[in-house]
């Protein structure tokens, strides 16, 4: 009996001690050591390499000399983040690309790391080429799908892209990560064949008095970094190998058929994680005959009282689902991420920028020798370019518990509100060119001028100081036209914040807060459409503001930090339609590094780290100026 009684004491004391090493033991730091450069890979279905923007993990020689690997080595789209909840995690970036570069964690809060998040001339000068740069954050404590980008000028089109996904901490439904692999994560992304700067200078610098520019319209569409043949209607005979000319375009290729396969079993239940990290389209995803279960929306947990079959994400936007498998005869499916003409400039024509791709396909397969489907796709109805119904949505409150989330937006009337308005306009540069601009600014009130003393990052004894063109001589990123900042002073710690935005383009517009997650409390559709108010509003940090439509977004002033607001479709940020929110100045200032030793080197490996005002030698954030107007400009 005695020694029963010791027996279960130690059998007690061993449980306790193994829950205390769970609750208490923080994971440690992840230390990533990546190169970027440009490396010609072969994506889509033209025999022919791109000039990719590329990510891998620097390697040596034996003399300490740099590695570049052979392009088949080189994963395409950059390569797959899994991490823990609040995991410190440090990435150095040494750049090799021939031009500057950054790289935003959209999705990431940046708590206390607001120097981290990387968007230039914002929170840092650009990563000089040849030069390093180590960002440093925290995981979110709460797990969910998120990625990251280039933020520097439109060079995530080229290819500046991957996931960070946040594990779940306990065990959740549906076949999901594979280690440190994600076999059912589904990323979209639209495809160029041409330079993402050339077609950004084109749009901006072809415009014409009385109509709006329309933007550059993918040549292919890409499904985890590949868009292997070409299918379609017209049954589309394969390109010439080079796709290199402009007959390319005009071969008819309505779809695009990837190489991916996703290996389903029956009776199982999958969860996707789908990432639209494209520069322009909206797309709709589904899988044939399979109806879908929304589960995260950009890392909030929701419940959705209804199955879905279709699914629209905006560029930036993420969504996990779980589709469920049945014990149906079919062995084969096409899962489809569908474009949609309608959704975006209605007047593109073919000729200006090459074909929108109808669809890409995957597909999914019961069996272990897939074969092609012959399954039909769900009938996509008459598209709003909108959001997935909000309020089909709410928190998924069991699960947010956990994680000491809120379940409900602050209530009352807000602290402070703004009223955004969306533009695309046409602007004379005084007998110079017409150039297209985006503007994305506060209706009621003034755009702020820069004031030199406002505020900056402290970072290693170093001070960063926000939007410094004045210093530099260059100009910055955003409005250009009036050449002041568009940014918003929250000073109150808890205020809470309503920002309306309007939009009277007829185009759908998906807005991105950085540093935040925002309450969709409001949604209008467009002219005529009811104002809906959602009881149990649900969080999310890109929202598409439909064609002419308005949404309503609530957050509270609580993460010190200078955020960017702007909106996801590459073509129009980088036209200016941007705003920022400067969080809590007088603690922006006093944010230090998580760890002091950021930038110094690991050891074996003798880099000369930038220090970040060496960054800032060339900002370089000035547009090129266009070429002087033809008189001949038509006025429509
Ligand atoms: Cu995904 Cu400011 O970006
Ligand atoms: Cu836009």
């Amino acid at each position: 009996m005695k020694m029963a009684l010791k027996k279960l004491i130690i059998l007690v004391l061993f449980i306790i001690l193994q829950l205390s090493i769970l609750v208490f033991s923080a994971p440690p730091p992840l230390e990533i050591d990546w190169t970027v450069a440009r490396i010609p890979k072969i994506v889509d279905g033209c025999n022919r390499a791109w000039n990719v923007v590329a990510v891998y993990p620097t390697s040596f020689d034996k003399n300490g000399k740099e590695l570049i690997p052979l392009p088949k080595d080189v994963a395409f789209p950059a390569p797959t983040l899994i991490v823990e909840p609040e995991q410190v995690v440090r990435v150095l970036i040494r750049n090799r690309l021939d031009e500057p570069t950054t790289i935003h964690w959209h999705g990431l809060l940046m708590e206390k790391t607001g120097y981290s998040d990387g968007v230039p001339t914002i929170t840092q000068c650009p990563i000089q080429n040849n030069s390093n740069f180590l960002y440093e954050f925290k995981a979110n404590k709460i797990p969910g799908t998120h990625w990251y980008h280039s933020h520097y000028k439109p060079q995530r089109v080229d290819g500046l892209y991957g996931y960070i996904i946040i594990k779940e901490t306990i065990e959740q439904e549906g076949i999901d990560l594979n280690g440190n692999k994600c076999p059912y994560c589904v990323l979209v992304s639209d495809w160029y064949h041409l330079p993402a700067q050339e077609l950004l200078d084109k749009y901006r610098c072809d415009a014409q008095i009385g109509a709006v520019t329309p933007e550059p319209v993918p040549h292919s569409v890409l499904l985890n970094g590949i868009g292997g043949g070409y299918c379609g209607t017209n049954n589309a005979t394969k390109p010439a190998n080079s796709c290199n000319d402009k007959d390319y375009d005009k071969k008819n290729i309505t779809c695009v058929l990837s190489n991916e396969v996703y290996k389903f079993q029956r009776n199982k239940k999958y969860r996707l994680r789908i990432l639209n990290s494209g520069a322009l389209v909206l797309y709709y995803f589904s899988i044939d005959d399979h109806d879908l279960d929304v589960i995260e929306v950009e890392g909030m947990r929701v419940k959705s009282n209804k199955k879905i079959k279709l699914l629209p994400l905006h560029a930036g936007q993420r969504y996990s689902v779980i589709a469920t498998t049945s014990n149906t005869k079919t062995d084969n499916f096409w899962m489809r991420l569908q474009t949609s003409k309608e959704c975006i400039r209605p007047n593109t024509s073919a000729e200006e920028w090459g074909m929108l791709v109808e669809e890409i396909r995957a597909i999914v397969s019961y069996s272990i020798t897939p074969g092609t489907p012959t399954t039909s796709p769900w009938i996509l109805g008459k598209l709003n370019c909108t959001d997935l119904d909000y309020s089909l949505l709410s928190p998924d409150k069991l699960y947010l518990i956990n994680y000491d989330t809120p379940l409900k937006p602050p209530s009352g009337p807000a602290n402070k509100e703004f009223n955004f308005g969306i533009y695309m306009e046409i602007y004379d540069e005084k007998n110079k060119s017409y150039l297209t601009v985006g503007e994305i600014y506060d209706t009621a009130g003034n755009r702020k001028i820069y004031d030199d003393n406002i505020f900056g990052f402290t970072n290693n004894s170093i001070q960063y100081t926000i939007d410094n063109y004045n210093k530099y001589g260059s100009r910055i990123y955003n409005v250009y036209k009036y050449q002041n900042l568009n940014f918003y002073v929250l000073d109150k710690e808890r205020d809470v914040i309503d920002v309306t935005l309007k939009s009277s383009d007829n185009i759908s517009h998906p807005i991105h807060l950085h540093g935040h997650f925002f309450w969709v409390m409001e949604y209008t559709r467009g002219p005529g459409e009811p104002n809906e108010i959602y009881e149990k509003p649900i969080q999310r940090d890109t929202v598409t503001v439909p064609p002419k439509g308005i949404v309503k977004i609530r957050f509270q002033v609580d993460n010190p930090g200078v955020w960017a607001c702007h909106c996801h479709i590459e073509w129009h940020v980088e036209v200016g339609m941007m705003a920022q929110f400067v969080e809590l100045p007088a603690k922006v200032t006093k944010l230090s590094p998580l760890n002091n030793k950021i930038y110094v080197d690991k050891g074996k490996n003798t880099v000369n780290l930038t220090t970040w005002n060496e960054l800032c030698v060339d900002i370089h954030h000035s547009m090129a100026s266009c070429p002087t107007r033809n008189k001949t400009i038509t006025k429509t």
